[in-house]
């Protein structure tokens, strides 16, 4: 039976046996009993993940718990080598596809130490084909992984290409897709990268990362480093208890707009806050599977999808409808909320008398952010305010999260010429107790976007 198999093939497959079975010292012919005996043994189970005790199972890794890890090439494949490990050490079988690109940064030998069994490298690799084939690739794992994803897989996935193993799989798929992607930071903030990743998050593609920081090649940091293990891993998991997005069940609440206060029945102190910002972030948490509520002010742009609103005018109402909304896992404060209001709301509009301007007299309103970020009870966990500065941003930030207790601040230049104020594009520095984080311009929907990612990431650590 094995010889007529062989005879079938086609030359480039026997090519591949051919070597294959002079790599492993034996014939052809005992190459594909070996290849069709490993097939019968693994019928259609992944190499079963470690059991508590750290010992494997064969059997133990049928219920729905196993991913098909796809590494792309970057310096940042090593880590996934990390992450193999620790998918197995949470019980996660992870069956394995390296790119031709991902052989140069780390070899198959370490991916199968770690995986269980060799990794799956060739459309038209003999293995491949015979004992599972791209199609059961791509349809037996109960999520798909691809760490590092490189620009051009991304490019690849955004346009249906399907000239290699990792790409015919993606293709193949039904199953949801997780991208951890690693690259340069001027890759990533390219047009062509941003415009597939929109493509891609539109195909309902997931995303975890990438993180801001140093760069492998020396002096360069940015936008572009791959997620770590554990963040890939509290992703995955979400994706794998049946959540759709990475803050799958997680409640966020969300401040946005300016407010207003009333002076008079018609007229009030406000600001030029449009509310795109916070709306973005409240859209794209709920687009991650969050229980999103928005307290907005009023603004004059679309209601987020998904999204529980309340609208409120003034800041005491909007303290108020905070205050309802608890409790909450995460609180992000973007609202510019006005730090006075008038001492008086006159009942009836106050009307020019001829004796002179009328005083108006200011009280302070409640700080929001600070209530919540000192509450004792019902705090969440995340507690995220923005600075909106004309001077010295980060200096002004680290001193407002000290003085508002909260988690983290991102601060903004709202300088005029910025254009921030009312405009599309924001540039974040993300301060934390830890550190600095400078993002590069992006527009307000992917300071969201970013903001989601290491919101899902902190959430996973605190679990
Ligand atoms: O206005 P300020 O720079 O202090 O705002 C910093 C942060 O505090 C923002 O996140 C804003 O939403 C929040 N804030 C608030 N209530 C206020 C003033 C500011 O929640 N009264």
């Amino acid at each position: 039976m094995a010889s007529l198999t062989v005879r079938q093939l086609d030359e480039k497959l026997k090519k591949q046996l051919r070597l294959r079975a002079a790599k492993n010292g034996r014939s052809v012919e005992d190459e594909v009993r070996t290849i069709l005996r490993s097939a019968a043994a693994d019928t259609d189970t992944f190499v079963p993940a470690p059991n508590a005790k750290g010992k494997t199972e064969r059997g133990a890794a049928t219920d729905a718990r196993r991913v098909l890890l796809i590494i792309g090439g970057g310096i940042a494949a090593y880590k996934s080598l990390d992450l193999i490990r620790r998918l197995r050490e949470r019980g996660i079988a992870a069956r394995v596809v390296m790119t031709d690109a991902a052989q140069k940064f780390i070899t198959p030998l370490s991916a199968s130490a770690l995986a269980g069994e060799h990794p799956y490298i060739d459309l038209f690799d003999a293995r491949s084909e015979f004992d599972v084939g791209h199609i059961r690739l791509a349809r037996e794992p109960s999520i798909i992984i691809v760490a590092p994803a490189t620009a051009d897989l991304m490019a690849k996935m955004a346009n249906g290409l399907a000239d290699d193993l990792a790409s015919a799989v993606l293709l193949a798929t039904d199953k949801k897709i997780l991208l951890a992607p690693a690259m340069n930071p001027n890759m990533w903030s390219n047009m062509a990268t941003r415009r597939n990743r929109a493509q891609l998050e539109a195909d309902d593609v997931v995303f975890v990362g990438p993180n801001a920081g140093e760069m492998a090649e020396s002096g360069e940091a940015g936008v572009g480093r791959m997620a770590e293990p554990l963040e890939i891993v509290a992703a995955a998991e979400a994706l794998l208890a049946g959540n759709s997005g990475v803050l799958a069940g997680v409640r966020v609440l969300v401040t946005s707009g300016p407010t207003h206060e009333p002076i008079d029945p018609v007229r009030y102190i406000a600001n030029r806050s449009s509310g795109k910002q916070g709306h973005a972030i409240a859209e794209a948490a709920a687009k991650a599977g969050a229980k999103v509520t928005l307290v907005s002010g009023p603004v004059n742009v679309p209601d987020p999808r998904g999204v529980n609103i309340v609208k409120v005018e003034a800041a005491r109402d909007m303290l108020a409808a905070v205050e309802a909304a608890l409790p909450a896992d995460v609180a992000v404060f973007a609202a510019a909320v006005a730090d006075w209001r008038s001492a008086s709301n006159s009942r009836e509009k106050i009307k020019k008398t001829g004796k002179g301007t009328p005083e108006l007299a200011l009280v302070e309103n409640p700080d929001i952010l600070s209530t919540v970020a000192h509450r004792k009870t019902r705090r969440p966990k995340l507690v995220i305010g923005f600075a909106a500065e004309t001077e010295r941003v980060v200096e002004h930030a680290r001193a407002k999260l000290a003085r508002k207790g909260c988690d983290w601040i991102l601060a903004n230049d709202v300088s005029p010429e910025t254009g921030i104020m009312g405009g599309d594009s924001n540039t974040i520095h993300l301060v934390t107790r830890d550190g600095v984080e400078n993002w590069p311009p992006q527009s307000k929907n992917e300071v969201a976007a970013a903001l989601i990612q290491r919101i899902a990431a902190a959430m996973g650590e605190k679990k």
